[in-house]
């Protein structure tokens, strides 16, 4: 999928803007809280219909009513247009002239891959980071995951209240505690084997992504470290006294981590800012990757503030990466001086400044 423009109106700092994108490297150039990224966090929008920080609220620029965010986008000849109107209390989504009552039938029309700031703390930041990115990449990728992950949450929380009431009595009866685990193990084993098959695809992609990108041999490897390895009911079922000593579910795929492997050593205390960039680049290069082969299209990549603590030569490498796979990305940064010439000639390039575009967005 291509987007072809954007325009926005009252959105965040911007009061009327149109912007044209090109099919391959867009990079948005301007200074600090010029409106770079409330420009990516627009067309995150448009995928999601949600913000990854705020409120929708926030999103209405100063002192205005509503906000309105508008795009084309193409794919194999046919156009998707989406509307959504942002008011104070409520949101409004018109998807090809027709509203959208249900928003889980909107998204994923606009499949978008996206490296924000803060995903640099998904190495060293807590599991929870991780959990909840991979999470959200399966859910992206198959509706069905986050169906029989929340069916999971339920019955943990179930379970867990369970717990806590057997956990008050002298002699537990555990009938039920049994029928609740059988159907969490039932769960959490269609979700350990979602987990399984994703990062199993991550790691072959990663394989030539990343010693393209980084310019090294080293060996990255995407680590799922599930809390339970198999046998999930078995294994629940023999946690039973320690769950109502700690009263919750001390063990389980609500517990799994991920990890970060460069030439077999993990890289939560070890790596530079740096290294961790190129495999969080990697990592999401090789979702897209995947993400197009399921989708049978493309997704739109969204690299906020990419190329800092990167050198020269990675910056090159990570445009030259994105020219040859045909992506179509739309980078922000504040400065492009250690980009080749010949690498930005292919680029679309605009200029960002308090919240207005000038570049070559009337072509
Ligand atoms: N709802 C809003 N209305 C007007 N301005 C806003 C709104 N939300 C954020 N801003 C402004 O946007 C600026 C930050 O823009 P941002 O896109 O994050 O900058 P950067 O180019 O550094 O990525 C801040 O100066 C902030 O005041
Ligand atoms: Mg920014």
């Amino acid at each position: 999928m291509l987007l072809k423009n954007l325009s926005l109106y009252n959105y965040r700092g911007y009061y009327k803007q149109n912007i044209a994108f090109g099919n391959r490297v867009n990079l948005l150039i301007g200074n600090n809280g010029s409106g770079k990224t409330n420009l990516l966090e627009a067309i995150y929008f448009l995928s999601l219909a949600k913000s990854y920080k705020t409120e929708d609220q926030n999103l209405i620029k100063f002192n205005q009513d509503f906000a309105r965010i508008k795009t084309t986008a193409i794919d194999k000849d046919l156009q998707y247009k989406t509307k959504i109107i942002i008011s104070k209390t409520k949101k409004k989504i018109i998807f090809n002239d027709q509203e959208i009552n249900k928003l889980s039938n909107y998204i994923g029309q606009i499949n978008v891959v996206s490296f924000l700031p803060e995903d640099m703390n998904l190495i060293k930041g807590p599991p929870k980071n991780r959990r909840y990115f991979i999470n959200s990449i399966i859910g992206q990728i198959d509706k069905n995951y986050l169906l029989e992950l929340s069916n999971y949450k339920n019955l943990l929380k179930q379970r867990n209240q369970l717990i806590k009431d057997l956990s008050e009595e002298k002699k537990p009866d555990l009938t039920l505690l049994d029928i609740y685990t059988e159907q969490l193990a039932k769960s959490g084993t269609i979700i350990i084997n979602y987990r399984k098959k994703i990062i199993a695809n991550i790691n072959k992609e990663l394989k030539s992504i990343y010693p393209y990108l980084a310019n090294n041999h080293k060996k990255f490897i995407f680590n799922y470290e599930p809390s339970i390895e198999k046998n999930l009911e078995k294994n629940l079922k023999t946690n039973y006294r320690k769950d109502l000593f700690i009263k919750t579910t001390a063990s389980g795929p609500h517990r799994d981590d991920y990890s970060f492997f460069l030439d077999d050593i993990d890289s939560k205390a070890v790596a530079s800012q740096g290294e961790q960039r190129i495999m969080i680049l990697a990592l999401l290069l090789a979702i897209s990757s995947i993400v197009e082969t399921i989708k049978k299209t493309k997704p739109i990549l969204l690299l906020d503030d990419v190329f800092s603590e990167l050198d020269s030569l990675r910056q090159n490498k990570l445009v030259n990466f994105l020219n040859k796979s045909e992506l179509q990305t739309i980078i922000t940064t504040t400065t492009t001086a250690n980009i080749n010439q010949t690498i930005l000639n292919t680029a679309n390039i605009y200029h960002v400044e308090n919240h207005f575009i000038r570049g070559n967005n009337h072509e």
